[in-house]
Protein backbone atom coordinates (compact mmCIF):
# COMPACT_ATOMS: atom_id res chain seq x y z
CA UNK A 1 0.00 0.00 0.00
CA UNK A 2 1.13 3.95 -1.02
CA UNK A 3 0.02 6.37 1.49
CA UNK A 4 0.70 10.24 -0.12
CA UNK A 5 0.19 13.33 2.16
CA UNK A 6 -0.72 16.75 0.96
CA UNK A 7 0.91 19.67 3.12
CA UNK A 8 4.23 18.83 5.07
CA UNK A 9 3.30 20.77 8.07
CA UNK A 10 2.84 20.46 11.70
CA UNK A 11 0.05 17.98 11.37
CA UNK A 12 1.18 15.75 7.97
CA UNK A 13 4.97 15.71 8.85
CA UNK A 14 4.41 14.14 12.63
CA UNK A 15 1.52 11.87 11.68
CA UNK A 16 2.98 10.73 8.69
CA UNK A 17 6.54 9.86 10.29
CA UNK A 18 3.90 7.91 13.00
CA UNK A 19 2.37 5.94 10.47
CA UNK A 20 5.70 5.21 8.68
CA UNK A 21 6.93 4.09 12.07
CA UNK A 22 4.33 1.48 12.57
CA UNK A 23 3.71 0.08 9.44
CA UNK A 24 7.19 -0.04 7.58
CA UNK A 25 4.96 -2.21 4.93
CA UNK A 26 3.21 1.10 4.14
CA UNK A 27 5.22 3.63 1.75
CA UNK A 28 4.32 6.99 2.65
CA UNK A 29 5.16 10.09 0.71
CA UNK A 30 4.82 13.71 2.28
CA UNK A 31 4.89 15.93 -0.35
CA UNK A 32 4.51 19.82 -0.24
CA UNK A 33 4.62 22.90 -2.75
CA UNK A 34 7.12 24.29 -0.32
CA UNK A 35 10.28 23.61 -1.41
CA UNK A 36 12.14 25.14 1.60
CA UNK A 37 9.69 23.35 3.59
CA UNK A 38 10.56 19.69 2.09
CA UNK A 39 14.61 20.83 1.98
CA UNK A 40 14.26 21.07 5.79
CA UNK A 41 12.24 17.84 6.28
CA UNK A 42 15.33 16.06 3.88
CA UNK A 43 17.98 17.75 6.59
CA UNK A 44 19.01 17.42 9.98
CA UNK A 45 17.10 19.87 11.37
CA UNK A 46 13.72 19.59 10.71
CA UNK A 47 10.96 22.35 10.03
CA UNK A 48 9.00 21.25 13.45
CA UNK A 49 10.47 20.75 16.48
CA UNK A 50 8.84 18.41 18.75
CA UNK A 51 10.35 16.25 21.37
CA UNK A 52 11.32 12.92 19.52
CA UNK A 53 10.41 13.89 16.51
CA UNK A 54 14.30 13.38 15.19
CA UNK A 55 14.42 10.01 16.09
CA UNK A 56 11.12 8.73 14.26
CA UNK A 57 11.94 10.72 11.30
CA UNK A 58 15.69 9.35 11.48
CA UNK A 59 14.32 5.63 11.58
CA UNK A 60 12.23 6.02 9.11
CA UNK A 61 13.43 8.63 6.23
CA UNK A 62 14.37 6.79 3.15
CA UNK A 63 13.04 3.68 4.38
CA UNK A 64 9.73 3.99 4.05
CA UNK A 65 9.23 7.98 4.29
CA UNK A 66 9.86 10.47 1.69
CA UNK A 67 9.73 13.95 1.88
CA UNK A 68 9.26 15.49 -2.18
CA UNK A 69 7.71 18.30 -4.00
CA UNK A 70 6.55 15.86 -6.60
CA UNK A 71 3.32 16.58 -5.49
CA UNK A 72 1.28 14.85 -8.76
CA UNK A 73 3.70 11.96 -9.33
CA UNK A 74 2.68 10.96 -5.28
CA UNK A 75 -0.85 11.47 -5.82
CA UNK A 76 -0.55 8.92 -8.91
CA UNK A 77 1.01 6.25 -6.97
CA UNK A 78 -0.65 6.50 -3.63
CA UNK A 79 -3.60 4.04 -2.83
CA UNK A 80 -4.58 7.13 0.18
CA UNK A 81 -4.25 10.30 0.00
CA UNK A 82 -4.59 12.90 3.48
CA UNK A 83 -5.10 15.82 2.66
CA UNK A 84 -3.12 18.50 5.02
CA UNK A 85 -2.76 21.63 3.61
CA UNK A 86 -3.59 24.85 5.43
CA UNK A 87 -6.88 25.76 5.95
CA UNK A 88 -6.19 29.90 7.45
CA UNK A 89 -9.25 32.06 8.00
CA UNK A 90 -10.10 33.96 5.35
CA UNK A 91 -9.12 37.65 5.47
CA UNK A 92 -10.86 38.48 2.67
CA UNK A 93 -14.35 38.97 1.11
CA UNK A 94 -17.50 37.10 2.15
CA UNK A 95 -16.93 35.68 5.89
CA UNK A 96 -13.39 37.58 6.20
CA UNK A 97 -11.99 37.45 9.60
CA UNK A 98 -13.71 34.09 10.74
CA UNK A 99 -15.05 31.47 7.67
CA UNK A 100 -11.96 29.02 6.77
CA UNK A 101 -10.06 29.83 3.71
CA UNK A 102 -10.69 26.76 1.55
CA UNK A 103 -9.10 27.70 -1.95
CA UNK A 104 -6.07 25.15 -0.74
CA UNK A 105 -8.27 22.33 -0.27
CA UNK A 106 -10.04 22.63 -3.39
CA UNK A 107 -6.81 23.22 -5.21
CA UNK A 108 -5.49 19.90 -3.84
CA UNK A 109 -8.89 18.67 -5.07
CA UNK A 110 -8.54 19.39 -8.32
CA UNK A 111 -4.99 18.45 -8.59
CA UNK A 112 -6.30 14.96 -7.01
CA UNK A 113 -9.31 15.01 -9.81
CA UNK A 114 -6.52 15.37 -12.67
CA UNK A 115 -3.78 13.11 -11.91
CA UNK A 116 -6.09 10.05 -10.23
CA UNK A 117 -5.95 7.22 -12.94
CA UNK A 118 -6.94 4.70 -10.57
CA UNK A 119 -9.52 4.73 -7.08
CA UNK A 120 -7.99 6.55 -4.10
CA UNK A 121 -9.59 7.42 -1.21
CA UNK A 122 -8.81 10.95 -0.14
CA UNK A 123 -8.26 11.62 3.81
CA UNK A 124 -9.12 15.44 5.46
CA UNK A 125 -6.71 15.78 7.91
CA UNK A 126 -7.20 19.74 7.55
CA UNK A 127 -9.23 20.61 10.40
CA UNK A 128 -12.32 22.47 8.30
CA UNK A 129 -15.80 23.46 8.19
CA UNK A 130 -18.44 21.12 8.57
CA UNK A 131 -19.88 19.60 4.58
CA UNK A 132 -16.26 20.26 3.12
CA UNK A 133 -15.91 16.58 2.29
CA UNK A 134 -19.01 17.37 -0.01
CA UNK A 135 -17.33 20.18 -1.56
CA UNK A 136 -14.23 17.94 -2.60
CA UNK A 137 -16.62 15.23 -3.83
CA UNK A 138 -18.47 17.49 -5.99
CA UNK A 139 -15.41 18.66 -7.08
CA UNK A 140 -13.30 15.18 -7.74
CA UNK A 141 -17.28 13.93 -9.31
CA UNK A 142 -17.15 16.71 -12.08
CA UNK A 143 -13.30 16.54 -12.71
CA UNK A 144 -12.17 12.51 -12.61
CA UNK A 145 -11.29 10.63 -15.50
CA UNK A 146 -14.15 8.23 -16.44
CA UNK A 147 -14.19 5.69 -14.46
CA UNK A 148 -12.16 6.36 -11.46
CA UNK A 149 -13.67 6.39 -8.23
CA UNK A 150 -13.31 8.19 -5.05
CA UNK A 151 -14.04 7.77 -1.69
CA UNK A 152 -13.98 10.66 1.16
CA UNK A 153 -13.31 9.94 5.00
CA UNK A 154 -12.48 12.65 7.35
CA UNK A 155 -9.69 11.66 10.10
CA UNK A 156 -9.45 15.31 11.86
CA UNK A 157 -5.94 14.88 13.60
CA UNK A 158 -6.20 15.69 17.70
CA UNK A 159 -2.39 15.92 18.22
CA UNK A 160 -1.07 18.86 20.31
CA UNK A 161 2.06 20.67 19.78
CA UNK A 162 4.74 19.57 21.83
CA UNK A 163 3.47 16.41 22.44
CA UNK A 164 2.57 15.07 18.83
CA UNK A 165 5.07 12.33 19.15
CA UNK A 166 3.32 11.25 22.50
CA UNK A 167 -0.33 11.67 21.25
CA UNK A 168 0.38 10.39 17.70
CA UNK A 169 1.43 6.79 19.67
CA UNK A 170 -1.09 6.41 22.35
CA UNK A 171 -4.53 9.05 21.02
CA UNK A 172 -6.90 9.33 23.38
CA UNK A 173 -8.96 8.18 20.48
CA UNK A 174 -8.27 8.18 16.16
CA UNK A 175 -11.66 9.15 14.85
CA UNK A 176 -12.59 8.12 11.20
CA UNK A 177 -15.68 10.00 9.14
CA UNK A 178 -16.86 8.04 6.45
CA UNK A 179 -20.17 7.85 4.15
CA UNK A 180 -22.28 4.74 5.18
CA UNK A 181 -22.29 2.92 1.62
CA UNK A 182 -20.64 -0.09 0.86
CA UNK A 183 -17.82 1.14 -0.76
CA UNK A 184 -17.82 3.92 2.08
CA UNK A 185 -17.55 1.70 4.77
CA UNK A 186 -14.48 -0.23 2.74
CA UNK A 187 -12.72 2.66 2.44
CA UNK A 188 -13.17 2.97 6.08
CA UNK A 189 -12.20 -0.12 7.34
CA UNK A 190 -8.89 0.52 4.84
CA UNK A 191 -8.18 3.66 7.13
CA UNK A 192 -9.08 1.76 10.44
CA UNK A 193 -6.91 -1.33 9.23
CA UNK A 194 -3.72 1.43 9.19
CA UNK A 195 -4.30 2.68 12.75
CA UNK A 196 -4.80 -0.59 14.02
CA UNK A 197 -1.50 -1.67 13.77
CA UNK A 198 -0.66 0.06 17.02
CA UNK A 199 -3.95 1.96 18.59
CA UNK A 200 -6.57 0.02 20.27
CA UNK A 201 -9.35 -1.07 18.36
CA UNK A 202 -11.73 0.40 21.22
CA UNK A 203 -10.18 3.66 20.42
CA UNK A 204 -11.08 4.24 17.00
CA UNK A 205 -14.33 5.67 16.89
CA UNK A 206 -16.21 5.77 13.18
CA UNK A 207 -18.80 8.05 12.76
CA UNK A 208 -20.45 9.43 9.79
CA UNK A 209 -18.84 12.05 7.60
CA UNK A 210 -20.67 15.32 9.28
CA UNK A 211 -20.02 14.05 13.01
CA UNK A 212 -16.33 13.53 12.30
CA UNK A 213 -15.96 16.95 10.94
CA UNK A 214 -17.96 18.81 13.64
CA UNK A 215 -16.03 17.05 16.40
CA UNK A 216 -12.87 18.37 15.62
CA UNK A 217 -14.41 21.79 15.74
CA UNK A 218 -16.28 21.43 19.17
CA UNK A 219 -13.00 19.36 20.79
CA UNK A 220 -11.03 22.37 20.48
CA UNK A 221 -14.17 24.57 20.82
CA UNK A 222 -14.72 22.85 24.78
CA UNK A 223 -11.21 23.39 25.41
CA UNK A 224 -10.48 26.60 24.90
CA UNK A 225 -13.89 27.33 26.58
CA UNK A 226 -12.45 25.78 29.44
CA UNK A 227 -9.16 27.85 29.24
CA UNK A 228 -11.29 31.54 28.65
CA UNK A 229 -13.79 30.39 31.78
CA UNK A 230 -10.63 29.63 34.14
CA UNK A 231 -9.74 33.02 32.56
CA UNK A 232 -12.30 34.65 33.47
CA UNK A 233 -12.00 34.05 37.10
CA UNK A 234 -8.88 34.46 37.19
CA UNK A 235 -9.64 38.31 36.89
CA UNK A 236 -12.38 38.05 39.48
CA UNK A 237 -9.43 36.19 41.96
CA UNK A 238 -7.40 39.21 41.24
CA UNK A 239 -9.91 41.52 42.78
CA UNK A 240 -11.49 39.77 45.75
CA UNK A 241 -8.28 37.96 46.79
CA UNK A 242 -8.95 34.38 45.98
CA UNK A 243 -6.46 32.27 44.42
CA UNK A 244 -7.15 30.92 40.61
CA UNK A 245 -4.99 27.91 40.97
CA UNK A 246 -6.57 27.09 44.10
CA UNK A 247 -9.99 27.55 43.06
CA UNK A 248 -8.79 25.47 39.66
CA UNK A 249 -7.39 22.41 41.76
CA UNK A 250 -10.68 22.61 44.01
CA UNK A 251 -12.93 22.76 40.90
CA UNK A 252 -10.81 20.03 39.10
CA UNK A 253 -11.09 17.73 41.59
CA UNK A 254 -14.87 17.45 40.85
CA UNK A 255 -14.57 14.46 38.60
CA UNK A 256 -17.28 15.96 36.52
CA UNK A 257 -15.22 18.62 35.63
CA UNK A 258 -11.87 17.28 36.20
CA UNK A 259 -8.25 18.68 36.26
CA UNK A 260 -7.12 19.39 32.99
CA UNK A 261 -7.45 22.59 30.94
CA UNK A 262 -7.92 24.70 33.73
CA UNK A 263 -4.60 26.81 33.97
CA UNK A 264 -5.18 30.28 33.82
CA UNK A 265 -2.83 32.03 31.47
CA UNK A 266 -2.02 35.69 29.71
CA UNK A 267 -4.57 33.75 26.45
CA UNK A 268 -4.51 31.24 24.62
CA UNK A 269 -2.83 31.09 21.43
CA UNK A 270 -1.93 28.13 18.59
CA UNK A 271 -3.12 27.35 14.98
CA UNK A 272 -6.32 25.80 15.98
CA UNK A 273 -8.64 27.28 18.99
CA UNK A 274 -9.34 30.77 18.33
CA UNK A 275 -9.59 29.35 14.19
CA UNK A 276 -12.17 26.98 14.75
CA UNK A 277 -13.84 28.79 17.09
CA UNK A 278 -13.88 31.39 14.57
CA UNK A 279 -15.30 28.94 11.86
CA UNK A 280 -17.74 27.10 14.45
CA UNK A 281 -19.56 30.65 15.40
CA UNK A 282 -19.87 31.30 11.26
CA UNK A 283 -21.12 27.82 10.64
CA UNK A 284 -23.57 28.52 13.31
CA UNK A 285 -24.54 31.83 11.54
CA UNK A 286 -24.51 30.31 7.67
CA UNK A 287 -26.78 27.83 9.28
CA UNK A 288 -28.97 30.59 10.96
CA UNK A 289 -28.14 30.17 14.93
CA UNK A 290 -26.71 33.45 15.92
CA UNK A 291 -27.48 32.77 19.30
CA UNK A 292 -24.89 29.62 19.71
CA UNK A 293 -22.34 32.08 17.17
CA UNK A 294 -22.77 34.35 19.46
CA UNK A 295 -22.35 31.85 22.39
CA UNK A 296 -18.73 30.48 21.09
CA UNK A 297 -18.07 34.24 19.62
CA UNK A 298 -18.02 34.63 23.55
CA UNK A 299 -14.55 32.35 24.17
CA UNK A 300 -12.04 34.34 21.86
CA UNK A 301 -13.70 37.92 23.21
CA UNK A 302 -12.71 36.42 26.59
CA UNK A 303 -9.06 35.54 25.49
CA UNK A 304 -8.96 38.57 23.38
CA UNK A 305 -9.36 40.74 26.89
CA UNK A 306 -6.92 38.14 29.24
CA UNK A 307 -4.10 39.91 26.81
CA UNK A 308 -5.37 42.95 26.50
CA UNK A 309 -5.65 43.02 30.33
CA UNK A 310 -2.00 41.60 30.82
CA UNK A 311 -0.19 44.80 29.08
CA UNK A 312 -2.63 46.98 31.22
CA UNK A 313 -1.55 45.52 33.94
CA UNK A 314 2.42 46.04 33.50
CA UNK A 315 1.71 49.29 32.24
CA UNK A 316 -0.22 49.88 35.60
CA UNK A 317 2.44 48.61 37.96
CA UNK A 318 4.69 50.64 36.24
CA UNK A 319 3.01 53.29 37.37
CA UNK A 320 0.94 54.05 33.97
CA UNK A 321 4.13 54.73 31.78
CA UNK A 322 6.59 52.01 30.29
CA UNK A 323 7.37 54.80 27.32
CA UNK A 324 11.75 54.20 27.12
CA UNK A 325 11.37 51.46 30.13
CA UNK A 326 12.82 48.18 29.17
CA UNK A 327 10.57 44.92 29.48
CA UNK A 328 12.32 41.69 29.16
CA UNK A 329 9.56 39.10 27.54
CA UNK A 330 10.74 35.37 28.30
CA UNK A 331 8.97 33.05 26.02
CA UNK A 332 7.40 34.08 22.20
CA UNK A 333 5.94 30.52 21.34
CA UNK A 334 2.66 30.19 22.23
CA UNK A 335 3.28 27.16 25.02
CA UNK A 336 6.45 25.19 26.10
CA UNK A 337 8.51 22.86 23.98
CA UNK A 338 7.28 24.20 20.49
CA UNK A 339 9.17 27.03 18.10
CA UNK A 340 5.42 27.35 17.07
CA UNK A 341 4.53 31.40 17.66
CA UNK A 342 0.76 31.11 15.38
CA UNK A 343 -1.72 32.94 17.62
CA UNK A 344 0.91 33.31 20.40
CA UNK A 345 -0.34 35.85 23.16
CA UNK A 346 3.22 37.35 23.19
CA UNK A 347 2.44 39.08 19.62
CA UNK A 348 -0.12 40.31 21.00
CA UNK A 349 1.61 41.83 24.15
CA UNK A 350 4.78 42.23 22.41
CA UNK A 351 2.79 45.17 19.91
CA UNK A 352 0.56 46.47 22.66
CA UNK A 353 4.33 47.18 25.16
CA UNK A 354 5.89 48.57 21.69
CA UNK A 355 2.31 50.99 21.14
CA UNK A 356 3.30 52.37 24.71
CA UNK A 357 6.68 52.75 23.35
CA UNK A 358 8.38 50.42 25.30
CA UNK A 359 11.63 49.06 24.47
CA UNK A 360 11.05 45.12 24.10
CA UNK A 361 13.31 42.54 24.65
CA UNK A 362 12.18 39.25 23.51
CA UNK A 363 13.93 35.79 24.38
CA UNK A 364 12.82 32.18 23.37
CA UNK A 365 14.56 29.30 23.64
CA UNK A 366 13.05 27.49 19.97
CA UNK A 367 11.63 30.77 18.09
CA UNK A 368 14.27 32.40 15.73
CA UNK A 369 14.97 35.92 15.84
CA UNK A 370 13.39 36.40 12.12
CA UNK A 371 10.04 34.55 12.94
CA UNK A 372 9.40 36.95 16.26
CA UNK A 373 10.76 40.45 14.25
CA UNK A 374 7.90 39.12 11.72
CA UNK A 375 5.53 38.18 14.24
CA UNK A 376 5.13 40.93 15.61
CA UNK A 377 6.25 43.41 12.59
CA UNK A 378 3.63 43.78 10.08
CA UNK A 379 2.08 46.91 8.75
CA UNK A 380 0.50 48.30 11.86
CA UNK A 381 3.49 47.98 13.57
CA UNK A 382 5.41 51.09 12.02
CA UNK A 383 8.65 52.41 13.62
CA UNK A 384 7.38 50.42 17.07
CA UNK A 385 9.73 48.00 15.66
CA UNK A 386 12.69 49.51 16.48
CA UNK A 387 12.35 49.13 19.83
CA UNK A 388 12.20 45.65 19.47
CA UNK A 389 15.42 43.61 20.67
CA UNK A 390 15.80 39.72 20.60
CA UNK A 391 18.24 38.44 23.28
CA UNK A 392 19.94 35.34 23.20
CA UNK A 393 19.32 34.46 26.59
CA UNK A 394 17.12 34.60 29.55
CA UNK A 395 20.00 36.84 31.54
CA UNK A 396 21.28 38.73 28.75
CA UNK A 397 17.39 39.80 28.03
CA UNK A 398 16.90 40.56 31.90
CA UNK A 399 19.93 43.22 32.00
CA UNK A 400 18.98 46.49 32.93
CA UNK A 401 15.37 45.89 32.35
CA UNK A 402 12.57 47.25 34.01
CA UNK A 403 10.34 44.52 34.33
CA UNK A 404 10.37 40.86 33.39
CA UNK A 405 7.29 39.49 32.08
CA UNK A 406 6.85 35.44 31.26
CA UNK A 407 4.98 34.36 28.40
CA UNK A 408 5.44 31.06 27.59
CA UNK A 409 5.77 28.54 30.31
CA UNK A 410 9.69 26.76 29.07
CA UNK A 411 10.70 25.12 31.83
CA UNK A 412 14.07 26.55 31.98
CA UNK A 413 12.86 29.78 33.23
CA UNK A 414 11.89 28.25 36.47
CA UNK A 415 15.22 27.37 37.53
CA UNK A 416 17.26 31.11 36.12
CA UNK A 417 18.93 32.96 38.57
CA UNK A 418 16.96 35.46 39.66
CA UNK A 419 18.82 36.64 42.35
CA UNK A 420 21.37 37.39 39.71
CA UNK A 421 19.10 38.81 37.26
CA UNK A 422 17.45 41.20 40.25
CA UNK A 423 20.86 42.56 40.83
CA UNK A 424 21.24 43.51 37.37
CA UNK A 425 18.25 45.11 37.07
CA UNK A 426 16.39 48.55 37.35
CA UNK A 427 14.42 49.32 40.63
CA UNK A 428 11.99 48.70 41.54
CA UNK A 429 12.30 45.56 40.01
CA UNK A 430 9.17 43.81 38.50
CA UNK A 431 7.73 40.55 37.55
CA UNK A 432 4.96 39.57 35.47
CA UNK A 433 4.23 35.77 35.49
CA UNK A 434 1.59 34.99 32.42
CA UNK A 435 2.14 31.62 33.30
CA UNK A 436 2.20 31.33 37.28
CA UNK A 437 5.51 29.74 36.47
CA UNK A 438 7.36 30.97 38.89
CA UNK A 439 7.94 30.69 42.83
CA UNK A 440 6.38 34.03 43.95
CA UNK A 441 7.25 33.69 47.26
CA UNK A 442 10.95 33.54 46.56
CA UNK A 443 10.89 36.20 44.09
CA UNK A 444 9.39 38.39 46.60
CA UNK A 445 12.02 37.16 49.18
CA UNK A 446 14.71 38.41 46.78
CA UNK A 447 13.11 42.22 46.67
CA UNK A 448 11.31 41.88 43.33
CA UNK A 449 7.34 43.10 42.94
CA UNK A 450 5.53 40.33 41.68
CA UNK A 451 2.05 40.29 39.52
CA UNK A 452 0.62 36.89 38.47
CA UNK A 453 -2.57 35.78 36.67
CA UNK A 454 -5.48 35.27 38.99
CA UNK A 455 -3.92 36.23 42.27
CA UNK A 456 -2.52 38.77 44.45
CA UNK A 457 1.12 38.33 45.31
CA UNK A 458 1.65 39.37 48.89
C1 LIG B 1 -4.91 22.10 20.41
C2 LIG B 1 -5.67 20.87 20.91
O1 LIG B 1 -5.25 20.55 22.24
C3 LIG B 1 -5.41 19.69 19.96
O2 LIG B 1 -6.20 18.58 20.35
C4 LIG B 1 -5.77 20.10 18.53
O3 LIG B 1 -5.46 19.07 17.63
C5 LIG B 1 -5.02 21.36 18.13
O4 LIG B 1 -5.26 22.40 19.08
P1 LIG B 1 -2.39 22.93 20.55
O5 LIG B 1 -2.91 24.20 19.95
O6 LIG B 1 -1.19 22.31 19.95
O7 LIG B 1 -3.53 21.80 20.51
O8 LIG B 1 -2.04 23.17 22.07
P2 LIG B 1 -2.81 23.09 23.47
O9 LIG B 1 -1.97 22.30 24.40
O10 LIG B 1 -4.21 22.69 23.35
O11 LIG B 1 -2.72 24.59 23.98
C6 LIG B 1 -3.37 25.66 23.31
C7 LIG B 1 -3.17 26.95 24.05
O12 LIG B 1 -3.87 26.95 25.29
C8 LIG B 1 -1.70 27.24 24.42
O13 LIG B 1 -1.43 28.60 24.20
C9 LIG B 1 -1.63 26.88 25.88
O14 LIG B 1 -0.61 27.57 26.55
C10 LIG B 1 -3.01 27.32 26.35
N1 LIG B 1 -3.46 26.64 27.56
C11 LIG B 1 -3.65 25.28 27.56
C12 LIG B 1 -3.76 27.38 28.69
O15 LIG B 1 -3.62 28.61 28.71
N2 LIG B 1 -4.25 26.73 29.81
C13 LIG B 1 -4.44 25.38 29.84
O16 LIG B 1 -4.89 24.87 30.88
C14 LIG B 1 -4.14 24.63 28.67
P1 LIG C 1 -0.83 22.56 9.72
O1 LIG C 1 -0.49 23.21 11.02
O2 LIG C 1 -2.33 22.31 9.58
O3 LIG C 1 -0.04 21.33 9.44
P2 LIG C 1 0.82 24.19 8.00
O4 LIG C 1 0.54 25.57 7.54
O5 LIG C 1 1.93 23.95 8.98
O6 LIG C 1 -0.55 23.60 8.56
O7 LIG C 1 1.12 23.24 6.74
C1 LIG C 1 0.34 23.19 5.60
C2 LIG C 1 1.26 22.93 4.39
O8 LIG C 1 0.45 22.67 3.25
C3 LIG C 1 2.19 24.08 4.02
O9 LIG C 1 3.53 23.66 4.10
C4 LIG C 1 1.80 24.41 2.54
O10 LIG C 1 2.91 24.73 1.74
C5 LIG C 1 1.15 23.12 2.09
N1 LIG C 1 0.24 23.27 0.95
C6 LIG C 1 -0.82 24.11 0.84
N2 LIG C 1 -1.45 23.93 -0.36
C7 LIG C 1 -0.76 22.97 -1.03
C8 LIG C 1 -0.90 22.35 -2.31
N3 LIG C 1 -1.88 22.69 -3.15
N4 LIG C 1 0.00 21.41 -2.67
C9 LIG C 1 1.00 21.06 -1.83
N5 LIG C 1 1.19 21.60 -0.61
C10 LIG C 1 0.32 22.55 -0.19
Amino acid sequence: MKICCIGAGYVGGPTMAMIAKQAPDIEVRVVDMNAARIAAWNSAKLPVYEPGLDEVVQECRGRNLFFSTEVRAAIREADIIFVSVNTPTKTYGLGAGRAADLRYIESVARTVAEEARGPKIIVEKSTIPVKTAGTIQTILAANARPGVAFEVLSNPEFLAEGTAVADLLAPDRVLIGGERTPSGERALQTLVDVYARWVPRERIVTTNLWSSELSKLVANAFLAQRISSINSISALCEATGADVDEVANAIGKDSRIGPKFLKASVGFGGSCFQKDILNLSYLCEHFGLPEVAAYWQGVVEMNDWQKRRFTSRIVNALFNTVADKRIAVLGFAFKKDTNDTRESAAITVCRDLLGERAQVVVYDPKVSAEEIRRDVGGPSAGDDCDRLQIASSAAEACAGAHAVAVLTEWDEFKTLDFGAIYAGMSKPAFVFDGRNLLDHAALREIGFRVEAIGKVVS
